[in-house]
C-alpha cells in the first residue's frame, strides 16, 4: 500500500468509528486504516474535570508522532503510519486491548498514595501495572490473574505486552534524559494487528504528556498533565517546552492568541 498517495477525505464526510475523550477516530482512506484525531480536551479523574486547552491537541499530535516513529525505526511495532496533518495521524486498525500498562520509575501519583512512598522516590526496579480500561469503574488496577480469568488477555499476549512496555520505558528514559527531563511513569495501550492468518501485539494510542510524567532534571517542575489535574496552570507552556526540547518546534516566541508555531509541515 502506498501511503503517500493516500486521498485526504474532508471531516465532515468521514464516518466517525469511535469518539474519546482526548481523541476520535476516523474512518481511514484504505481498509485496514484508521484516522487518530487530537482534540483539545483535558480531562482527570474520570472526566469529573474537564477543560479545553487550545492548542492542546496539535502538541499531542507532534510529540505522540515522533515517539511512535522513533519507535517505529527501533524495531518496535506500533500503529503509527503517518502524520496528515496539525491535528491527525494515520494509524492502522487494530483492536484495543481493554488494559492500561503503566510502567513507573519513579514514585508518584496513585503509587505514592496507596503505598505512602513519597512522591519522587526511585523505585528499586521499573514496574508494570495493569489498569482495566473502564471508566464507570474508575479503571481500576488489575493482576494477571484477572486479566487471564476474564479474558481480557492471554497469559502470551501479557508477556508481549511487558516485552514492548520494557523496551518503550528503556527507549523513553533515554530520550527524555538526553533533553534534561526525567520519564517518572507513563501509560501505553496496546493493540492487536491482524495481518493475513497472523495476529501479533503493537504498540497503540497515543504517547505524549498527557499520558506520561514528566520532570524537569534540574527543578523538578512538572511537564505534563499534572499540571491540569493538579490546578499548576502552565499546561500549554510546558507540553511546549517538551516539543521545543525534542526539537519538533522552533525556539521562538509565539505571537498572543496564535496557534504553536511549527516547522516542518
Ligand atoms: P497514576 O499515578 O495516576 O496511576 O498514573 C500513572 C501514569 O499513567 C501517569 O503517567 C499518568 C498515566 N495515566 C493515564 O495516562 N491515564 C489514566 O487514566 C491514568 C489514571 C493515568
Ligand atoms: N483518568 C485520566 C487521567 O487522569 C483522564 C480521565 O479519566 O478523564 O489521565
Amino acid at each position: 500500500m502506498d501511503f503517500n498517495k493516500t486521498r485526504y477525505i474532508p471531516m465532515s464526510r468521514r464516518r466517525r468509528i469511535y469518539e474519546g475523550k482526548a481523541k476520535t477516530l476516523y474512518e481511514g482512506p484504505e481498509p485496514g486504516t484508521l484516522i487518530q484525531h487530537f482534540k483539545d480536551d483535558a480531562t482527570a479523574f474520570n472526566a469529573k474535570k474537564h477543560q479545553i486547552i487550545e492548542g492542546k491537541g496539535v502538541l499531542n499530535n507532534r510529540i505522540s508522532e515522533y515517539i511512535f516513529q522513533h519507535l517505529n525505526d527501533i524495531g518496535v511495532p506500533t500503529h503509527f503510519i503517518k502524520r496528515l496533518n496539525m491535528r491527525e495521524q494515520l494509524i492502522r486498525e487494530v483492536e484495543i486491548v481493554p488494559l492500561e500498562v503503566v510502567v513507573r520509575n519513579v514514585a508518584a501519583g496513585s503509587l505514592s498514595q496507596r503505598l505512602g512512598i513519597e512522591e519522587g522516590t526511585q523505585l528499586p526496579r521499573s514496574i508494570i501495572e495493569f489498569y482495566y480500561k473502564n471508566d464507570q469503574l474508575g479503571d481500576p488496577m488489575v493482576s494477571e490473574e484477572h486479566i487471564t480469568a476474564f479474558g481480557w488477555a492471554t497469559p502470551q499476549e501479557i508477556d508481549d505486552m511487558m516485552a514492548l512496555a520494557i523496551r518503550v520505558n528503556d527507549f523513553l528514559t533515554g530520550l527524555f534524559l538526553g533533553v534534561g527531563i526525567r520519564l517518572v511513569d507513563f501509560k501505553m495501550e496496546c493493540g492487536r494487528l491482524f495481518e493475513n492468518d497472523m495476529m501479533r501485539i503493537i504498540v497503540a494510542d497515543e504517547i505524549s504528556p498527557d499520558s506520561c510524567r514528566l520532570w524537569d532534571i534540574k527543578s523538578n517542575e512538572k511537564m505534563d498533565k499534572d499540571r491540569f489535574r493538579r490546578d499548576l496552570g502552565g499546561l500549554l507552556e510546558a507540553y511546549t517546552e517538551v516539543a521545543k526540547r525534542l526539537g519538533i518546534l522552533v525556539d521562538q516566541d509565539r505571537p498572543a492568541g496564535s496557534g504553536p508555531v511549527l516547522v516542518k509541515s
